[in-house]
């Protein structure tokens, strides 16, 4: 199998490369270990990047970019025009066309890199994953044609009105449209997908079938629908591990009698945190008590700081936390809000989590979410009742019925939402924790990887 994402699986920690985190990286492991793979990926300008992930024999493929081609293709093209286009435009999506060449140049180093790792072997599976490398499938099948290609968007696809935007919409259509598969978390995002083809390539001759596309060669293009999610096993391990309970009694010593609430996440626009944190600040204004009774943890991850939006929203953020604290911090007592400009790592964040009474997770839009996958079952290791606040906007929100479920835009009434849930009695929540851990326990990246597999074996073979 040969993975090409963005990123490649590693980061320099404090003992040299370390695998990095995540779901995803977990879960191909094992199905790597046991068929030869590679994994191609940008290099993200560091060099010395080890042949092989750490403890695996996984080959690690390196991709090198111009400081030009890091512009245009990652911080002009995808995350200034793709992003924000695919999270329904909720900031608009710049159009450039220097951008646009620099994307496709950049999708075809990947796609020759992974020609070049798929070798001689008909049979090996190329598996492509997200908004970056949308034209990576056409080029792979324009040079391999019998190759199993599978797709899988990490984000929300929006409907085919906003999706028209993009001046290059059909060679993006066309681009993913090379794959045998294109998976999305939810049916929402791929019914989207399949009504934006309709529209937008009739004229090419191309038919959408059920869920399925017919293309004039008579190839047909499956789609899928698979909630991505994450390692519950690893999550409980973090959940009980001794650094955890100890991280865990130095921050219950911080926090003690006050209720902990908790938000996670990139410092991304689609995230709501403004929205939270506005929230947040009608709380304490209608209830002096918790001016004193609550402290809110934001825990904002740095991102795409090279984007003139990521940058107007920290200052945004910024602005706002010192503001509610010069307002609502009582003398002699600690601030009400408090605020992390970095990242932890999961077992650090494990901690978090579990402290948390409430975790509010208020994205605008997100594809799936992970972060509220992670608190419930963390929470439930450690037999805990927290709450878990959950915007009706993310894929997560499908599978989690069960969760405090808010609309975000409506600032009110998410402090309201949020009052709701902490007056919540212990039984309802430890009932709602119970459904949405044993949820996230059946349906975890495992077997997330082997739907897909699946799903390309099925489908990853020639079909006219
Ligand atoms: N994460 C982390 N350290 C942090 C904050 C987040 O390792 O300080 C991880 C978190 O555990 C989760 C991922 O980053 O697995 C975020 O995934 P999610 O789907 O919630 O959001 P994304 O950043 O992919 O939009
Ligand atoms: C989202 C995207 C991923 C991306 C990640 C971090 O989860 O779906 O493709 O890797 O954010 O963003 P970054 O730009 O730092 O890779």
């Amino acid at each position: 199998m040969v993975a090409v994402a963005n990123r490649l699986p590693v980061h320099m920690g404090e003992e040299g490369w370390e695998l990095s985190p995540g779901g995803l990286v977990t879960a191909l492991r094992p199905v790597m270990a046991t068929h030869p793979g590679a994994w191609v990926g940008w290099d993200g300008g560091t060099k010395g990047i080890p042949p092989t992930l750490p403890d695996s024999g996984i080959q690690l493929l390196p991709v090198g970019l111009s400081a030009a081609q890091v512009r245009g293709y990652y911080h002009g093209f995808s995350n200034a025009t793709i992003w924000p286009l695919l999270h329904n435009a909720i900031e608009k999506p710049r159009f450039e066309r220097a951008w646009w060449r620099a994307y496709q140049d950049v999708n075809a180093i990947f796609a020759q890199r992974a020609v070049t790792a798929l070798g001689v072997h008909p049979s090996a599976l190329a598996w492509v994953h997200d908004y970056q490398l949308m034209l990576v499938p056409r080029m792979l099948r324009d040079r391999r044609d019998t190759q199993p290609i599978g797709f899988f968007l990490h984000v929300p696809w929006p409907s085919p009105d906003i999706f028209a935007r993009l001046p290059w919409r059909e060679q993006v259509l066309m681009g993913l449209l090379g794959a045998d598969v294109v998976g999305f978390h939810t049916d929402a995002y791929r019914a989207n997908f399949l009504r934006s083809c309709a529209r937008l390539l009739a004229g090419s001759g191309i038919e959408v079938r059920g869920s399925s596309v017919a293309l004039p060669d008579g190839r047909l293009v499956a789609t899928a629908t698979a909630p991505i999610s994450i390692d519950a096993e690893d999550f409980t391990r973090h959940a009980t591990d001794p650094d955890t309970t100890s991280e865990i009694k130095a921050l219950t010593e911080q926090f003690r009698g006050r209720t902990l609430l908790l938000g996670v996440d990139r410092l991304d626009y689609t995230k709501g945190i403004v929205e939270r944190v506005l929230a947040v600040e009608m709380l304490l204004e209608r209830n002096p008590q918790l001016r004193t009774g609550l402290a809110f943890l934001q825990i904002a991850v740095p991102s795409r700081d090279d984007v003139r939006e990521y940058r107007q929203l920290r200052a945004t953020v910024e602005q706002h936390v010192g503001r509610i604290n010069g307002l609502y911090t009582e003398p002699g007592s600690d601030v009400p809000v408090h605020y992390l400009y970095r990242g932890l790592s999961q077992q650090q964040l494990a901690a978090y989590y579990a402290l948390a009474d409430a975790l509010l997770v208020t994205p605008l839009i997100d594809g799936m979410n992970l972060v509220c996958k992670e608190y419930v079952i963390v929470q439930q290791a450690r037999d805990g009742n927290g709450v878990l606040v959950l915007s009706e906007f993310t894929g997560a929100a499908v599978e989690l019925p069960e969760a405090v479920q808010c609309n975000p835009f409506d600032v009110e009434g998410l402090s309201y939402r949020i009052e709701h849930a902490l007056r919540l009695t212990t039984a309802a929540r430890r009932e709602a924790l119970a459904a949405m851990a044993a949820h996230v326990r059946t349906y975890d990246v495992h077997r997330w990887v082997s739907d897909q597999l699946a799903d390309l074996e099925a489908h990853g073979k020639p079909r006219r």
